[in-house]
């Protein structure tokens, strides 16, 4: 992840002006698709995902059931139209990976002893890929399921921070910044990004991977970045939840 280009200028002003600790700008609303049980439209910087859950329903084929709890499926999709090269259509290594930590994810928050025989399914699309789209669907799929009722220990949600420009222009190794939400070319040329989700209620890590090298000091000084990035957002979670439902009350 080594890179030529200068992602951060000695003020720690980054690519986009943003500073060290500073998110990308963050909308969420809840449920905008009526099918579903319960939905989310999130845009984050340059990503744009829906999520959308459906269940607690019978859990089809039968042998996928667990008959003391619910199984939670997330299933992370990009369009192919989300990315500058046309992403092929369909599943691939990234996207099972992504699918398979969201669903534990879930599965920490979710209280699935409720629900035996049954599935719980969340889709997440994402329209319009820009970096962090884990963490934007992830957090989006925290918010569906929230707007679908279905019982949670807290509203999962997700963010990321990582390390870039340890190299000068001219190549040369030099210290290098933590930093809070990595856009795109800093996912490209920084040097380590670490996703994760909390319980933000409880603190609790409940997906956490580690692309690149940090020290065990960069790495707890990143850890304590996300988690005060992911408290931000929680915040704007519970805002869109609140705008949704104040709406309906007063509708009805
Ligand atoms: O999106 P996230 O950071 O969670 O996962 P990643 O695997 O680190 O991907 C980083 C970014 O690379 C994505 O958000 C997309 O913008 C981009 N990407 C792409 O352009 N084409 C792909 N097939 C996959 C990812």
């Amino acid at each position: 992840m080594e890179s030529d280009i200068k992602l951060i200028d000695e003020a720690g002003k980054r690519l986009d002006g943003r500073k060290i600790d500073e998110l990308r700008e963050i909308k969420i609303e809840a449920g905008v698709l009526h099918r579903a049980e319960g939905s989310c439209y999130l845009e984050w910087g340059g990503n744009k995902v829906v999520a959308a859950v459906y269940g607690p329903r019978e859990a089809i084929p039968k042998h996928t059931q667990d008959p003391l709890k619910a199984v939670v499926r997330a299933r992370y999709n990009m369009a192919a139209f989300s990315v500058d090269d046309r992403k092929r259509p369909g599943p691939d290594r990234r996207s099972r990976e992504i699918s398979k930590v969201t669903s534990e994810a879930l599965e920490k928050i979710v209280i699935t002893d409720k629900f035996p025989r049954a599935a719980i399914d969340v889709n997440i699309e994402v329209l319009e890929a820009e970096a962090g789209t884990r963490c934007a669907g992830l957090t989006a799929a925290g918010v569906a399921l929230a707007d679908a009722g279905i019982p949670m220990k807290d509203i999962p949600v997700a963010c990321a921070a990582g390390k870039i420009g340890s190299h000068d222009e001219n190549g040369n190794k030099k210290g290098g910044y933590v930093v809070l939400d990595l856009g795109k070319k800093e996912d490209n040329f920084g040097d380590a990004d670490l996703p994760i989700g909390i319980s933000p209620r409880t603190g609790e890590i409940i997906l956490l991977q580690m692309d690149g090298h940090l020290t065990l000091e960069e790495f707890d000084q990143a850890l304590d970045l996300a988690i005060k990035g992911c408290k931000i957002i929680s915040e704007i979670q519970k805002k869109a939840l609140l705008d949704k439902y104040q709406i309906d009350l007063e509708v009805n």
